[in-house]
C-alpha cells in the first residue's frame, strides 16, 4: 500500500474499549456476537466503496432515492440527491444514499394504495436498520410521502421529507392544462363527443410536460402542504416546480438542516404533536386538498405513540367548519401550482392562516411554527391575493372536505364539498343505481337500456380496503354516456372507494365499514333503495326500514359463511402480501394501515 494512504491504527479495533455505538457507523450493528468484528467487517466493505476513516467518522446522513423509469414524478431525483449531498457535505456530515420502493399513480397494479403500507414498511424497516444519524426521505408522487412519514414516524429516528415538486402546466389550443384534474374533464369531453380523437391525443402528449408531480392541488401537492403545516418541511418547500432551480436550492437546504437535526437527535415523535396535527388540518381544509390525504393523515396519526387514536374523522369536520377555502386551484378552483409558488405559497398562506393556527407547535428546525413565522414575513400583492384568498373573501365560505355519518356509513364517510359541480346535490335523496364491483361498473354503465336518471344516486360496491384490494381511485363513477350525451355533467355518487385529488363531483367516499365486511350495511344496498345525502347535517342515510337492514345483513352473512367466507371479511384468504394486506388492513377511518402498525399495539399479532 502506498504510505500516504495508509490510515493510522484505528481505535474502533481496540478490543479494550467498547464501541460507542449510538452514532454514526457505529449504531446498529449486525449481530455476529462481537461487535468490534462486526464493526470491523461494517468498515472493511464500506471501504470497497471508497470511504476513507475521516468520511466515516461524520454523521451519517441517509438519503432515500425513490428514482424509478416507472415514476415520472419522482424524475428528478437524482438532481436532488446531488444538491442534498452537497448541503450535507458543505455542513461536515456524510450523505450515503439507499433505495426503497417507489410508486407511481398510473404504473401500481391494482392501485398505488395498496403498496403504500409496503412501501411505508420498507421505509422503517430500512432506516432502522442501517447506521444514519438522520435521514433525507425523496418522495412526491401520491402515496410515496404518506408511506414516508407512516415509516419514518414508526422508525423514530431524525427524518427529513424532501418533496420532488409539482410539475409545469401544459397547453392545448392556447388553454393551460396540467394532471390530472384536465385528463378527467377531457375524458369526460371525449365520452361526450365533445372533443374528437385527434384533440384527446394531443391533450394526452400535454397534459404531463415535464417531471414532478401533478400540477393541481391533488394528493402529491396536498401532502406536500400538509407536510409543511406539520412542521416537517420548510415552508418554500412544498410548491417549487421540480424542474426549477429552486427546487435544486431547497434539496441543497435540506442537506445542511439534516446535518444540523442529526446532531440535535430531532425525531418525528418529539417535533410532531396533536397540535401540528390540527395545522396540519387547517391547511387541509384552507387548500381544499385531497380527500385522501385524510385517510394518509389518519395513518399517519396513529403511528404515533402519543397521539395514535386521539384525533379522529370528527376533528376533520370540526376544524372544517371554522376554515374557509382560501386557495383558487383546480380542481376546487381554476389554477396550477405554478401559480400557487408564484403567489407565495406556503409561506403565504400560512401567514393568511396565522389566527387559524397552533402557533406554539414544534417544527423540525427547532423552533415553533410562529417563531418561523416571525423570522419570515410575507407581504400579500394583488396577484397573490388573487391565488390565496384572504380570509374575508374566501373562495368557499367553509367546510370544503366535510366528513359524514348515518346508517349508510355508522364510522364515516368523506365528500369534497367544493369539488361539486352541482353544489344542489349536496341536499339530495334519489333512487341507488347499484354496481355490485367495477367489472360489474364497467359491464353496464353505459347499457341504453340502464335504468338511470339524473336524479339516480350510483352506487358502487367492493372498492373498499378489502375490496378491491388497496381502496382504488374509481370513485368517481363516470356519468352514464346516456347522459352525458344530454348535458348531464354531475351526479350523486358514493362508493367505499377513493377518488384521484385531481378529480371533481359530487362524490362522497370511504363509506365505512366498506361492503367487503359482513355486516356493512353498505353491502345490502340494492337498486331502487332511496339514499339521502344531506351534506349540511353531515347525513349520508339508506331510507330503508331497519328491520329491513337488519334482515338483509342477517342473510347476506349466511350466504357468505355457507360459500366458506370468513365471517367477519367477505374475502377468501389469500397467500402473500395480498394475504397479508386483506387479513390485517384497517378501515379507512383509521387510514387504511395494518392494525398491527399501529403505535398503540391495536391488532398487534
Ligand atoms: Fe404522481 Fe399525480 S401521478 S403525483
Amino acid at each position: 500500500m502506498d504510505s500516504d494512504l495508509r490510515e493510522p491504527p484505528n481505535s474502533d479495533y481496540d478490543l479494550s474499549t467498547p464501541i460507542n455505538s449510538s452514532t454514526g457507523l457505529r449504531q446498529g450493528l449486525a449481530s455476529y456476537g462481537d461487535s468490534h468484528f462486526s464493526l470491523f467487517l461494517r468498515k472493511a466493505f464500506i471501504k470497497a466503496a471508497g470511504f476513507g476513516e475521516d468520511a466515516l467518522s461524520r454523521p451519517i446522513i441517509g438519503i432515500i432515492n425513490t428514482f424509478s423509469q416507472f415514476n415520472p414524478c419522482h424524475a428528478n431525483v437524482p438532481q436532488l440527491i446531488e444538491a442534498a449531498k452537497r448541503g450535507v457535505h458543505l455542513n461536515g456530515g456524510l450523505a450515503i444514499e439507499f433505495p426503497t420502493i417507489s410508486l407511481h399513480e398510473s404504473f401500481s397494479s391494482p392501485t398505488s394504495m395498496y403498496l403504500r403500507n409496503l412501501m411505508s414498511m420498507d421505509t422503517e424497516e430500512m432506516i432502522a436498520a442501517q447506521p444514519v444519524d438522520a435521514v433525507i426521505m425523496i418522495g412526491g408522487c401520491d402515496k410515496t410521502v404518506p408511506a414516508q412519514l407512516m415509516g419514518g414516524i414508526s422508525a423514530n429516528k431524525p427524518v427529513l421529507p424532501l418533496v420532488t415538486g409539482p410539475m409545469m402546466p401544459g397547453s392545448n389550443k392556447g388553454t393551460r392544462i396540467g394532471a390530472c384534474t384536465d385528463c378527467r374533464n377531457n375524458w369526460a369531453a371525449y365520452r361526450a363527443g365533445e372533443i374528437d380523437i385527434e384533440e384527446i391525443s394531443d391533450i394526452n402528449s400535454e397534459l404531463a410536460p415535464t417531471g414532478g408531480t401533478c400540477g393541481v392541488m391533488g394528493t402529491a401537492s396536498t401532502m406536500a402542504c400538509i407536510t409543511v403545516a406539520l412542521g416537517m418541511m420548510p415552508f418554500n418547500s412544498a410548491t417549487a416546480p421540480a424542474v426549477s432551480s429552486a427546487r435544486l436550492r431547497v434539496a441543497e437546504a435540506t442537506g445542511a438542516r439534516a446535518v444540523e437535526v442529526a446532531s440535535a437527535k430531532r425525531k418525528p415523535q418529539d417535533v410532531l404533536s396533536k397540535e401540528s396535527f390540527l395545522n396540519a388540518i387547517v391547511v387541509l381544509q384552507a387548500i381544499g386538498g385531497s380527500t385522501n390525504a385524510i385517510v394518509h393523515l389518519m395513518a399517519i396519526i396513529n403511528r404515533h405513540t402519543a397521539l395514535a387514536g386521539s384525533i379522529t374523522l370528527n376533528a376533520i369536520d370540526e376544524i372544517g367548519r371554522n376554515v374557509p377555502l382560501l386557495v383558487d386551484l383546480k380542481p376546487s378552483g381554476d389554477n396550477y401550482m405554478t401559480d400557487f409558488h408564484n403567489a407565495g405559497g406556503m409561506l403565504a398562506l400560512m401567514h393568511t392562516l396565522r389566527p387559524l393556527l397552533y402557533l406554539e407547535a414544534k417544527t423540525i428546525s427547532g423552533k415553533t411554527i410562529g417563531e418561523e413565522l416571525d423570522a419570515t414575513p410575507f407581504k400579500s400583492f394583488p396577484y397573490s391575493a388573487s391565488i390565496i384568498r384572504p380570509l374575508s373573501n374566501p373562495l368557499y365560505p367553509d367546510s370544503s372536505l366535510i366528513v359524514l355519518q348515518g346508517n349508510l356509513a355508522p364510522n364515516g364517510a368523506v365528500v369534497k364539498a367544493s369539488a361539486s359541480k352541482n353544489r344542489r346535490l349536496l341536499s339530495h335523496s334519489g333512487p341507488a343505481v347499484v354496481f355490485e364491483n367495477t367489472a360489474d361498473l364497467a359491464e353496464r354503465i353505459d347499457d341504453p337500456k340502464l335504468e338511470v336518471s339524473k336524479d339516480s344516486v350510483l352506487v358502487l360496491k367492493s372498492i373498499g380496503p378489502i375490496g378491491n384490494p388497496g381502496m382504488p381511485e374509481a370513485g368517481v363513477i363516470p356519468i352514464p354516456r346516456k347522459l352525458g350525451n344530454q348535458g348531464v355533467k354531475d351526479m350523486l355518487r358514493i362508493s367505499d372507494g377513493r377518488m384521484s385529488g385531481t378529480a371533481g363531483g359530487t362524490i362522497v367516499l370511504h363509506i365505512s365499514p366498506e361492503s367487503a365486511v359482513a355486516d356493512s350495511v353498505f353491502g345490502i344496498v340494492e337498486n331502487g333503495d332511496v339514499i339521502q345525502l344531506d351534506a349540511e347535517k353531515r347525513g349520508l342515510m339508506l331510507m330503508v326500514d331497519e328491520k329491513e337492514i337488519e334482515s338483509r345483513i342477517k342473510k347476506r352473512k349466511e350466504l357468505l359463511v355457507d360459500q366458506g367466507f370468513a365471517a367477519g371479511r367477505a374475502s377468501k384468504p389469500k397467500r402473500g402480501y395480498r394475504g397479508l394486506y386483506e387479513s390485517r388492513v384497517n378501515q379507512a377511518e383509521l387510514g387504511a394501515d395494518f392494525d398491527f402498525l399501529r403505535a398503540d399495539g391495536a391488532g398487534a399479532i
